[in-house]
Protein backbone atom coordinates (compact mmCIF):
# COMPACT_ATOMS: atom_id res chain seq x y z
CA UNK A 1 0.00 0.00 0.00
CA UNK A 2 2.00 3.55 -0.74
CA UNK A 3 0.35 6.08 2.09
CA UNK A 4 -0.95 9.52 0.81
CA UNK A 5 0.70 12.91 2.30
CA UNK A 6 -1.81 15.27 1.92
CA UNK A 7 -0.76 18.67 3.76
CA UNK A 8 -3.52 21.34 4.77
CA UNK A 9 -3.89 24.53 6.05
CA UNK A 10 -5.21 24.65 9.50
CA UNK A 11 -6.24 27.89 9.58
CA UNK A 12 -7.39 27.94 5.97
CA UNK A 13 -8.86 25.31 3.91
CA UNK A 14 -11.33 24.06 2.40
CA UNK A 15 -13.68 21.25 3.16
CA UNK A 16 -13.38 19.51 -0.09
CA UNK A 17 -10.14 18.74 0.57
CA UNK A 18 -10.87 16.90 3.08
CA UNK A 19 -13.46 14.35 0.37
CA UNK A 20 -10.70 11.85 -0.46
CA UNK A 21 -9.92 11.39 3.59
CA UNK A 22 -13.55 11.64 4.60
CA UNK A 23 -14.35 8.81 1.42
CA UNK A 24 -11.85 6.48 3.09
CA UNK A 25 -12.94 6.79 6.58
CA UNK A 26 -16.92 5.66 5.08
CA UNK A 27 -14.85 2.97 3.27
CA UNK A 28 -13.84 1.59 6.20
CA UNK A 29 -10.09 2.66 5.78
CA UNK A 30 -7.49 4.23 7.86
CA UNK A 31 -6.09 8.10 7.98
CA UNK A 32 -4.14 9.62 10.38
CA UNK A 33 -4.70 13.39 10.76
CA UNK A 34 -4.05 16.09 13.16
CA UNK A 35 -5.46 16.67 16.83
CA UNK A 36 -4.82 19.44 18.89
CA UNK A 37 -2.84 16.86 21.39
CA UNK A 38 -0.50 13.72 19.03
CA UNK A 39 -1.60 12.78 15.30
CA UNK A 40 -4.62 9.86 15.67
CA UNK A 41 -5.11 7.03 12.99
CA UNK A 42 -8.76 7.27 12.16
CA UNK A 43 -11.13 4.72 11.25
CA UNK A 44 -15.17 3.90 11.18
CA UNK A 45 -15.20 3.71 15.23
CA UNK A 46 -18.77 1.76 14.57
CA UNK A 47 -17.44 -0.71 12.32
CA UNK A 48 -15.75 -3.31 13.66
CA UNK A 49 -13.05 -4.66 10.61
CA UNK A 50 -12.55 -1.12 10.13
CA UNK A 51 -11.22 -0.72 13.68
CA UNK A 52 -9.13 -4.04 13.30
CA UNK A 53 -7.11 -2.31 11.11
CA UNK A 54 -5.71 -0.23 13.06
CA UNK A 55 -5.24 -2.93 15.43
CA UNK A 56 -3.30 -4.33 12.36
CA UNK A 57 -1.25 -1.15 11.13
CA UNK A 58 0.20 0.33 15.12
CA UNK A 59 1.03 -3.74 16.03
CA UNK A 60 -1.54 -2.53 18.94
CA UNK A 61 -2.72 -5.60 21.60
CA UNK A 62 -6.32 -6.06 20.84
CA UNK A 63 -7.45 -5.64 24.55
CA UNK A 64 -6.47 -2.26 24.14
CA UNK A 65 -9.55 0.06 23.36
CA UNK A 66 -9.70 3.09 21.05
CA UNK A 67 -11.35 6.65 21.78
CA UNK A 68 -14.03 7.71 19.72
CA UNK A 69 -13.79 11.36 18.25
CA UNK A 70 -17.06 13.18 17.92
CA UNK A 71 -17.70 16.47 16.33
CA UNK A 72 -20.85 17.17 18.78
CA UNK A 73 -22.05 16.50 21.77
CA UNK A 74 -25.26 14.42 20.98
CA UNK A 75 -22.74 11.54 19.95
CA UNK A 76 -22.93 11.09 23.45
CA UNK A 77 -26.71 9.80 23.83
CA UNK A 78 -26.40 7.23 20.62
CA UNK A 79 -22.59 5.97 21.85
CA UNK A 80 -23.58 5.56 25.98
CA UNK A 81 -26.69 3.88 27.81
CA UNK A 82 -26.38 6.32 30.94
CA UNK A 83 -24.28 9.56 30.45
CA UNK A 84 -24.03 11.35 34.01
CA UNK A 85 -24.44 15.03 34.36
CA UNK A 86 -20.81 15.47 35.08
CA UNK A 87 -20.28 14.31 31.32
CA UNK A 88 -22.24 17.38 30.13
CA UNK A 89 -20.91 19.75 32.36
CA UNK A 90 -17.31 18.82 31.62
CA UNK A 91 -18.04 18.87 27.89
CA UNK A 92 -19.27 22.05 28.25
CA UNK A 93 -16.22 23.44 29.50
CA UNK A 94 -13.21 20.97 28.25
CA UNK A 95 -14.50 20.31 24.73
CA UNK A 96 -13.59 20.51 21.94
CA UNK A 97 -10.61 20.14 23.75
CA UNK A 98 -8.02 17.47 25.41
CA UNK A 99 -9.94 15.68 28.07
CA UNK A 100 -11.36 12.02 26.97
CA UNK A 101 -14.48 10.73 28.71
CA UNK A 102 -15.41 6.62 29.45
CA UNK A 103 -18.67 6.45 30.00
CA UNK A 104 -21.11 2.79 29.65
CA UNK A 105 -21.52 1.78 26.39
CA UNK A 106 -24.68 1.43 23.97
CA UNK A 107 -25.07 -1.47 21.79
CA UNK A 108 -24.15 0.64 18.78
CA UNK A 109 -20.20 0.57 19.88
CA UNK A 110 -18.66 -2.88 18.85
CA UNK A 111 -16.20 -5.11 21.41
CA UNK A 112 -13.80 -4.67 18.56
CA UNK A 113 -13.37 -1.04 19.62
CA UNK A 114 -13.59 -0.97 23.31
CA UNK A 115 -11.32 -4.24 23.13
CA UNK A 116 -14.02 -6.30 24.99
CA UNK A 117 -15.33 -3.73 27.72
CA UNK A 118 -18.51 -2.84 28.52
CA UNK A 119 -17.67 0.81 28.79
CA UNK A 120 -16.75 3.14 25.72
CA UNK A 121 -14.12 6.52 25.56
CA UNK A 122 -15.23 9.42 23.75
CA UNK A 123 -13.17 12.25 22.98
CA UNK A 124 -14.07 15.96 21.44
CA UNK A 125 -11.02 16.99 19.67
CA UNK A 126 -10.09 20.49 19.42
CA UNK A 127 -8.69 20.78 15.50
CA UNK A 128 -10.79 22.11 12.92
CA UNK A 129 -9.26 19.91 10.66
CA UNK A 130 -10.28 16.82 12.92
CA UNK A 131 -13.50 18.55 13.49
CA UNK A 132 -14.18 18.37 9.50
CA UNK A 133 -13.17 15.38 9.23
CA UNK A 134 -15.52 13.47 11.58
CA UNK A 135 -18.16 15.73 10.16
CA UNK A 136 -17.75 15.05 6.54
CA UNK A 137 -17.29 11.40 6.91
CA UNK A 138 -20.21 10.98 8.79
CA UNK A 139 -18.11 8.63 11.18
CA UNK A 140 -17.54 8.91 15.06
CA UNK A 141 -13.61 8.15 14.10
CA UNK A 142 -11.99 5.55 16.59
CA UNK A 143 -8.15 7.03 16.78
CA UNK A 144 -5.40 5.92 18.62
CA UNK A 145 -2.46 8.02 18.86
CA UNK A 146 -0.73 7.72 15.05
CA UNK A 147 2.49 5.56 16.04
CA UNK A 148 3.67 1.73 16.31
CA UNK A 149 2.80 0.13 19.54
CA UNK A 150 5.52 1.04 21.86
CA UNK A 151 7.00 4.47 20.06
CA UNK A 152 6.92 8.08 21.56
CA UNK A 153 3.39 9.36 20.29
CA UNK A 154 3.21 10.98 16.83
CA UNK A 155 3.63 15.84 17.43
CA UNK A 156 3.97 15.79 13.58
CA UNK A 157 2.69 13.75 10.02
CA UNK A 158 6.57 13.15 9.76
CA UNK A 159 6.87 11.45 12.78
CA UNK A 160 3.66 9.39 11.94
CA UNK A 161 4.67 8.39 8.01
CA UNK A 162 8.23 7.28 9.77
CA UNK A 163 6.33 5.03 11.50
CA UNK A 164 3.35 4.30 9.50
CA UNK A 165 4.17 4.88 5.75
CA UNK A 166 3.03 1.75 3.59
CA UNK A 167 0.78 0.65 6.38
CA UNK A 168 -2.04 3.21 6.32
CA UNK A 169 -4.50 4.79 3.16
CA UNK A 170 -3.49 8.59 4.40
CA UNK A 171 -1.85 11.30 6.51
CA UNK A 172 -3.58 14.54 6.60
CA UNK A 173 -0.43 17.02 7.62
CA UNK A 174 -1.42 19.42 9.35
CA UNK A 175 1.34 21.19 10.65
CA UNK A 176 2.67 20.41 14.56
CA UNK A 177 0.27 19.49 17.24
CA UNK A 178 -0.27 22.58 20.04
CA UNK A 179 0.31 20.18 23.32
CA UNK A 180 2.39 17.43 21.99
CA UNK A 181 0.99 14.64 24.78
CA UNK A 182 -1.80 12.65 24.78
CA UNK A 183 -5.56 13.78 26.43
CA UNK A 184 -6.76 13.53 30.09
CA UNK A 185 -8.59 10.62 30.31
CA UNK A 186 -11.30 10.66 33.37
CA UNK A 187 -13.95 7.71 33.99
CA UNK A 188 -17.31 8.77 34.53
CA UNK A 189 -18.63 5.22 35.43
CA UNK A 190 -17.92 4.85 39.14
CA UNK A 191 -18.57 6.72 42.59
CA UNK A 192 -15.75 9.37 41.85
CA UNK A 193 -14.65 10.84 38.63
CA UNK A 194 -11.72 9.09 38.06
CA UNK A 195 -7.98 10.38 36.43
CA UNK A 196 -6.83 6.99 34.40
CA UNK A 197 -4.19 9.19 32.21
CA UNK A 198 -3.21 12.56 33.24
CA UNK A 199 -2.95 14.95 30.27
CA UNK A 200 -3.02 19.00 29.55
CA UNK A 201 -6.63 19.01 31.81
CA UNK A 202 -5.35 18.76 35.58
CA UNK A 203 -7.21 17.05 38.35
CA UNK A 204 -8.11 20.89 39.65
CA UNK A 205 -9.20 22.20 36.63
CA UNK A 206 -11.93 18.70 36.55
CA UNK A 207 -12.62 19.71 40.14
CA UNK A 208 -13.75 22.89 39.26
CA UNK A 209 -16.31 21.22 37.58
CA UNK A 210 -17.19 18.06 39.43
CA UNK A 211 -15.98 18.15 42.83
CA UNK A 212 -13.86 15.17 43.82
CA UNK A 213 -11.77 13.64 41.29
CA UNK A 214 -9.57 10.84 41.88
CA UNK A 215 -6.14 9.33 39.70
CA UNK A 216 -6.07 5.48 39.07
CA UNK A 217 -4.18 4.15 42.27
CA UNK A 218 -2.33 1.91 39.39
CA UNK A 219 -0.34 4.93 37.52
CA UNK A 220 1.20 6.66 40.92
CA UNK A 221 5.01 5.95 41.08
CA UNK A 222 4.58 5.13 44.73
CA UNK A 223 2.90 2.19 43.48
CA UNK A 224 4.86 0.82 40.94
CA UNK A 225 5.98 -2.10 43.19
CA UNK A 226 2.76 -3.07 43.99
CA UNK A 227 1.44 -4.81 40.70
CA UNK A 228 -2.13 -2.53 40.23
CA UNK A 229 -3.86 -3.09 37.12
CA UNK A 230 -4.43 0.22 35.57
CA UNK A 231 -8.11 0.65 34.73
CA UNK A 232 -6.92 2.32 31.61
CA UNK A 233 -5.33 -1.55 29.68
CA UNK A 234 -2.87 0.66 27.54
CA UNK A 235 -0.91 2.24 30.51
CA UNK A 236 0.11 -1.19 31.44
CA UNK A 237 2.62 -1.28 28.50
CA UNK A 238 5.69 -0.30 28.28
CA UNK A 239 4.62 2.62 26.37
CA UNK A 240 6.16 5.87 24.51
CA UNK A 241 9.41 4.14 24.72
CA UNK A 242 12.26 5.50 23.08
CA UNK A 243 15.01 2.67 21.73
CA UNK A 244 18.01 3.90 24.12
CA UNK A 245 17.78 2.96 27.99
CA UNK A 246 15.98 6.07 29.78
CA UNK A 247 16.94 7.09 33.28
CA UNK A 248 15.32 9.99 35.02
CA UNK A 249 17.45 12.12 38.05
CA UNK A 250 15.36 14.03 40.46
CA UNK A 251 16.35 16.02 43.31
CA UNK A 252 18.94 18.77 43.91
CA UNK A 253 19.46 20.26 40.16
CA UNK A 254 22.61 21.48 40.80
CA UNK A 255 23.82 17.83 41.76
CA UNK A 256 22.02 16.54 39.63
CA UNK A 257 23.97 18.06 36.51
CA UNK A 258 27.01 16.99 38.20
CA UNK A 259 25.92 13.90 37.99
CA UNK A 260 25.21 13.58 34.88
CA UNK A 261 28.15 15.26 33.28
CA UNK A 262 30.18 12.47 35.46
CA UNK A 263 28.27 9.62 33.95
CA UNK A 264 28.04 10.95 30.81
CA UNK A 265 31.74 11.34 30.31
CA UNK A 266 32.57 7.71 32.01
CA UNK A 267 29.83 5.80 29.56
CA UNK A 268 31.44 7.82 25.89
CA UNK A 269 34.90 7.06 27.28
CA UNK A 270 33.37 3.31 26.88
CA UNK A 271 31.84 3.52 23.64
CA UNK A 272 28.36 4.71 24.61
CA UNK A 273 26.12 7.33 22.51
CA UNK A 274 24.55 9.23 25.38
CA UNK A 275 21.76 11.96 25.28
CA UNK A 276 20.67 14.04 27.47
CA UNK A 277 17.14 15.85 28.19
CA UNK A 278 17.70 19.09 29.10
CA UNK A 279 15.75 22.17 29.73
CA UNK A 280 16.28 25.87 28.81
CA UNK A 281 17.76 26.43 32.42
CA UNK A 282 20.42 23.96 32.39
CA UNK A 283 21.21 23.39 29.07
CA UNK A 284 24.49 25.32 29.15
CA UNK A 285 25.58 23.71 32.34
CA UNK A 286 26.11 19.62 30.55
CA UNK A 287 29.50 19.14 29.02
CA UNK A 288 28.99 15.58 27.52
CA UNK A 289 26.94 14.05 24.93
CA UNK A 290 24.32 15.11 22.52
CA UNK A 291 22.27 17.81 24.67
CA UNK A 292 18.79 18.24 23.82
CA UNK A 293 17.04 21.07 25.27
CA UNK A 294 12.47 19.60 25.44
CA UNK A 295 11.61 22.94 26.77
CA UNK A 296 11.43 25.44 29.15
CA UNK A 297 10.73 25.03 32.98
CA UNK A 298 9.13 28.23 33.23
CA UNK A 299 6.45 27.17 30.61
CA UNK A 300 5.95 23.40 31.00
CA UNK A 301 3.54 22.95 28.43
CA UNK A 302 6.60 23.87 25.90
CA UNK A 303 8.00 21.00 27.65
CA UNK A 304 4.83 18.53 27.10
CA UNK A 305 5.68 20.12 23.68
CA UNK A 306 9.09 18.94 22.97
CA UNK A 307 9.12 16.09 24.60
CA UNK A 308 8.03 13.16 22.14
CA UNK A 309 10.20 14.81 19.23
CA UNK A 310 13.12 14.77 21.00
CA UNK A 311 12.84 10.59 22.23
CA UNK A 312 12.22 10.36 18.37
CA UNK A 313 15.45 12.30 17.58
CA UNK A 314 17.84 10.24 20.00
CA UNK A 315 16.22 6.68 18.70
CA UNK A 316 17.38 8.63 14.97
CA UNK A 317 20.46 9.34 16.66
CA UNK A 318 20.86 6.04 17.74
CA UNK A 319 21.40 6.76 20.90
CA UNK A 320 21.75 4.23 23.56
CA UNK A 321 21.99 5.80 27.23
CA UNK A 322 19.76 8.77 27.93
CA UNK A 323 19.91 10.80 31.32
CA UNK A 324 16.75 13.16 32.05
CA UNK A 325 16.02 15.84 34.83
CA UNK A 326 12.76 15.59 36.21
CA UNK A 327 9.68 17.67 37.01
CA UNK A 328 7.40 18.34 40.08
CA UNK A 329 4.59 15.90 39.99
CA UNK A 330 1.92 18.53 39.88
CA UNK A 331 -0.24 20.00 37.27
CA UNK A 332 0.96 19.48 33.98
CA UNK A 333 4.33 18.05 35.30
CA UNK A 334 2.14 15.18 36.22
CA UNK A 335 1.67 14.30 33.14
CA UNK A 336 5.25 14.84 31.83
CA UNK A 337 6.24 13.04 34.44
CA UNK A 338 3.73 10.03 33.60
CA UNK A 339 5.23 9.67 30.08
CA UNK A 340 8.81 10.36 31.02
CA UNK A 341 8.09 7.34 33.69
CA UNK A 342 6.87 5.02 31.56
CA UNK A 343 9.70 6.04 28.96
CA UNK A 344 11.83 4.98 31.62
CA UNK A 345 10.17 1.69 32.97
CA UNK A 346 10.22 3.45 36.28
CA UNK A 347 13.92 3.73 36.44
CA UNK A 348 14.47 7.27 38.84
CA UNK A 349 18.05 7.89 40.42
CA UNK A 350 17.48 10.29 43.71
CA UNK A 351 20.44 12.65 44.01
CA UNK A 352 20.90 14.55 47.34
O1 LIG B 1 -5.01 12.66 22.92
C1 LIG B 1 -5.42 11.52 22.71
O2 LIG B 1 -6.17 10.93 23.53
C2 LIG B 1 -4.99 10.83 21.42
C3 LIG B 1 -5.61 11.58 20.24
C4 LIG B 1 -5.35 10.93 18.93
O3 LIG B 1 -6.98 11.77 20.46
N1 LIG B 1 -5.37 9.45 21.42
C5 LIG B 1 -4.76 8.53 22.21
O4 LIG B 1 -5.22 7.25 22.01
O5 LIG B 1 -3.88 8.79 23.00
P1 LIG B 1 -4.44 5.96 22.53
O6 LIG B 1 -5.18 4.83 21.94
O7 LIG B 1 -3.01 6.07 22.23
O8 LIG B 1 -4.72 5.95 24.06
C6 LIG B 1 -6.01 5.66 24.53
C7 LIG B 1 -5.96 5.23 25.95
C8 LIG B 1 -5.34 3.86 26.13
O9 LIG B 1 -4.52 3.85 27.29
C9 LIG B 1 -6.58 2.99 26.36
O10 LIG B 1 -6.28 1.85 27.13
C10 LIG B 1 -7.52 3.93 27.07
O11 LIG B 1 -7.32 5.16 26.40
N2 LIG B 1 -8.94 3.57 26.91
C11 LIG B 1 -9.68 3.56 25.78
N3 LIG B 1 -10.92 3.11 26.03
C12 LIG B 1 -10.99 2.84 27.34
C13 LIG B 1 -12.00 2.34 28.21
N4 LIG B 1 -13.20 2.02 27.77
N5 LIG B 1 -11.69 2.19 29.53
C14 LIG B 1 -10.45 2.51 30.00
N6 LIG B 1 -9.46 2.99 29.22
C15 LIG B 1 -9.71 3.15 27.92
MG1 LIG C 1 -1.00 5.80 22.24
Amino acid sequence: MVTRLQFIDKNQFDIKELKEAADIIKDGGLVAFPTETVYGLGADGLKEEAAKKIYAAKGRPSDNPLILHIADVSALEELSTKVPKSAYDLAEKFWPGPLTMILNKSGKVPYGTTGGLETVAVRMPNDEVALALIKMSGAYIAAPSANTSGRPSPTTAKHVMDDLSGKIDMVLDGGQVGIGIESTIVDLTGEYPTILRPGYITKSMLEEVVGEVRLDAAILKENKDKNLKPKAPGMKYKHYAPKGDLTIFEGNMEHIIAKINELAAENIANGQKVGIIATTETSDQYKHGIVKTVGTRADELTVAHGLYAVLREFDDLGVNLIYAESFEEYELGQAIMNRLLKAAGYDVVHIN
